[in-house]
């Protein structure tokens, strides 16, 4: 097994640090466009190994060459918004950013499987399916388990009880459009309807919403990274490890939900070759159409990019 994290900021270093201490895979490789960096990161990760204790050979490098034949490439490079810039702006520089990627990657990995992270999520995921070639069940953003982890944190706080038996729903776009489903979300099965004032529901649910937002208020030049992380590691878990973890993530739907060829969240069993099913589940009127509402804002954003991904 072969992992490499291309980007070696926030998100990326945070990711990969956490893969070697899990030791899901011999060799590790931590890919950046800015010289030193990922060397220096790697090599300090590296150098964890007696004490952390791991085994893992983790490799930092601006050269693609050193990802040759990777089996998982998880994709965190990108740019943030800077003052000036449109949100326009930074979905084509960040599209062109993971569209060079994705070409490099494919250039010495020839079958891997993708999980992006780069945002706008569900439109960089798009731009890695189509500049990749890979079939669908390989490319797979990374979205829907750091929203349920916000929102399943939030309830536990609220009700005092352990985050490990809350399992919280949300679907779509990854951004202002997610999708908290209230009636799949509960406590050891007991929905929080039946825990909490509706009034307290609908706070929680927008401060899910809000969970990025939050982050970036406080930190001021950088976006939340140690839980994004953590949430990408755990899609990558259950991918090395073929738990068929059910997930809430960015896929292509081709019908389901009655939406078509877009990336959009939705809960999935993934295992050894990626997407091994996607789950359509019963939702009221009013999240269903939230859900296709979201996919419509992502083709929105997809057909801005026509000339790039042409
Ligand atoms: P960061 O700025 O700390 O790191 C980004 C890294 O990408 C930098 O080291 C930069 O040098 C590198 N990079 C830029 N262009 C590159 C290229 N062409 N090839 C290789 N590396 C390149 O940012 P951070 O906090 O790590 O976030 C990374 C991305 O993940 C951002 O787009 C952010 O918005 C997104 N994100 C998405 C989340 C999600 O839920 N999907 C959650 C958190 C962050
Ligand atoms: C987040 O939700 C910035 O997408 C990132 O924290």
């Amino acid at each position: 097994m072969k992992i490499t994290v291309i980007g070696a900021g926030n998100v990326g270093a945070t990711a990969a640090f956490r893969l070697a201490e899990k030791q899901f895979a011999r060799d590790l490789v931590l890919l950046d466009v800015v010289e030193g960096v990922p060397q220096g990161k790697g090599l300090d990760m590296f150098q964890t190994g007696p004490v952390g204790p791991f085994d893992t050979q983790i490799v930092g490098t601006n050269d693609y060459k050193d990802t040759a034949d990777s089996d998982i490439v998880l994709i965190t490079a990108g740019l943030p918004r800077k003052p000036g810039m449109t949100r326009e702006d930074l979905l084509l520089k960040n599209a062109g950013i993971v569209k060079d990627v994705t070409d490099n990657i494919l250039t010495y990995s020839k079958n891997p499987i993708i999980i992006v992270v780069s945002n706008p999520l569900d439109i960089m995921t798009h731009v890695a399916y189509v500049r990749s070639r890979l079939p669908k069940e390989r490319v797979i953003g990374m979205a829907g388990v750091l929203d349920a982890a916000r929102f399943r944190a939030f309830i536990s706080l609220e009700l005092g009880v352990s985050m490990q038996d809350i399992n919280a729903c949300v679907l779509g776009g990854h951004g202002d459009a997610m999708v908290p489903v209230v009636k799949y979300t509960t406590v050891a099965g007991i929905p929080i309807s039946e825990l909490m004032s509706q009034e307290r529901v609908d706070a929680l649910v927008e401060r899910t919403r809000n969970g990025g937002a939050e982050i970036v208020n406080f930190l001021k030049t950088g976006s939340a990274f140690y839980a994004p992380a953590s949430s990408a590691v755990d899609m990558i878990e259950s991918i090395v490890l073929d738990r068929k973890r059910v997930l809430p993530c960015s896929v292509q739907l081709n019908g389901q939900y009655g939406i078509n060829g877009t990336f959009v969240g939705v809960p999935v069993k993934l295992g050894r070759n990626g997407v091994e099913k996607i789950y359509e589940i019963d939702l009221s009127a009013q999240d269903l159409k939230a859900l296709q509402d979201s996919a419509a804002i992502v083709d929105e954003n997809v057909a801005l990019l026509k000339e790039l991904l042409a």
